[in-house]
């Protein structure tokens, strides 16, 4: 199966450790992201993946094979980059074509490949142009139809988006969540920081941070239950909102040293509910709302109102000396600013950490 098995991953350039141990199982067939902040090691990892970067200790296994000294052209993969680097003479077809000639391909192979590539990125109307007679987002389709002719067992694509204007970003993502449609039995890992592309094609998320995982798991999953205050922060967008909180007996939390804060229980595990014990709350935006009656969470002064038609956006002050909290409301809000208002959130909705940042509610 051709499956990518990583064991106790580590690069160091030099005395610079990047990355520290990475243990990953990506099943044949899945479309594994890797996300996290610049600089975390995600192309570090793909590279190494690749063999494009050697490996300084672990194992790395492809296809069931140990291929830490692999070179790339062996390892049955395929890498589509940030720049797309097509010949600039060269017209589409022979683009996508060249590998194969190189390889000595026959030509009816080729011809064959080429054009079930061509197929499926819809790039059939373009195959005699010339890359400068394409848009910035088919140049990047034709990149992964070189790519596809290669026929590899693993495709790692790393940022392949970033280059491209909003609107090209958003429908060359539907073509590769097509792709991957259409290559089910392709295992694919997709380096990207673009929130929206993690959630949308992966199966599964890797959320790295300095050069480890953080967690890994199916996108709802990390939006629902994340594991610890960095996915929390991560994974949503405005982030999760997070409030200081104090544990005030077994099975309940209490939110503190916010003023205007109400006492809220929250359910914890048992073992991890000492008293007094600080902790955290998290809320997000969106799991805010507007509340009416006594019944409320906190209240606080409206500083900013970002009216975005379909939700509004409420940045929260005068929360002890804390940063905003921001509250994502659905439609258009008769509210303004400096107006005090009062929230609620449902407390399933609630997140609860401690203090080294560990997610204890059950
Ligand atoms: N060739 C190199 N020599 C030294 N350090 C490097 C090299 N390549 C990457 N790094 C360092 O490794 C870390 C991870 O880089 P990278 O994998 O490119 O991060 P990401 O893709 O997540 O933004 C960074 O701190 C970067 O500076
Ligand atoms: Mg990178």
């Amino acid at each position: 199966m051709a499956g990518v098995v990583m064991k106790d991953i580590r690069k160091a350039y030099g005395q610079v450790k990047v990355l520290h141990g990475i243990d990953l199982d990506i099943k044949q067939g899945e479309f594994v992201v890797f996300v996290g902040p610049s600089g975390c090691g995600k192309s570090t990892l793909l590279r190494m993946i690749s063999g494009l970067e050697s490996i300084t200790g672990g194992e790395m296994y492809i296809d069931g094979q140990l291929v830490n000294e692999v070179p790339p052209s062996r390892r049955g993969i395929a890498m589509v980059f940030q720049s797309y680097a097509l010949y600039p003479h060269m017209t589409v077809y022979d683009n996508m074509a060249f590998g194969m000639r190189i390889a000595r391909e026959s030509r009816d192979e080729i011809d064959r490949r080429v054009r079930s590539a061509a197929e499926i990125l819809q790039l059939t109307p373009y195959l005699d142009r010339l890359p400068k007679a394409l848009s910035g987002g088919q140049r990047q389709r034709v990149a992964i139809g070189r790519a596809i002719c290669r026929d590899p067992k693993v495709f790692l694509f790393d940022e392949p988006l970033s280059n491209l204007d909003a609107a090209l970003r958003v429908a060359t993502r539907i073509e590769i969540a097509k792709l991957k449609e259409q290559m089910p039995d392709t295992t694919m890992i997709y380096v990207t920081h673009d929130q929206v592309e993690a959630m949308t094609l992966a199966d599964r998320i890797v959320v790295l941070s300095a050069g480890r995982i953080e967690q890994v798991g199916a996108p709802l999953e990390l939006y629902e239950r994340p594991q610890n205050l960095f996915v929390a922060r991560f994974i949503g967008s405005p982030a999760m909102n997070i409030i200081p909180a104090t544990v005030t007996g077994t099975g309940e939390a209490t939110m503190v040293s916010m003023k205007g804060g109400k006492s809220v229980r929250v359910p914890v595990a048992t073992g991890t509910s000492e008293k007094g014990k600080a902790a955290s709350f998290g809320v997000r935006p969106e799991d805010l709302s507007v509340a009416t009656g006594e019944d409320y969470l906190f209240e606080g002064r409206i500083s900013i109102v970002e009216a975005l038609g379909e939700v509004t956006l409420l940045y929260i002050e005068g929360l002890a000396d804390r940063e905003p909290i921001i509250a994502k409301i659905p439609g258009i809000l008769d509210v303004t600013k400096g107006e005090t208002i009062r929230f609620s959130a449902d407390p399933r909705k609630l997140h609860l950490f401690d203090a080294e940042g560990k997610t204890f509610r059950i």
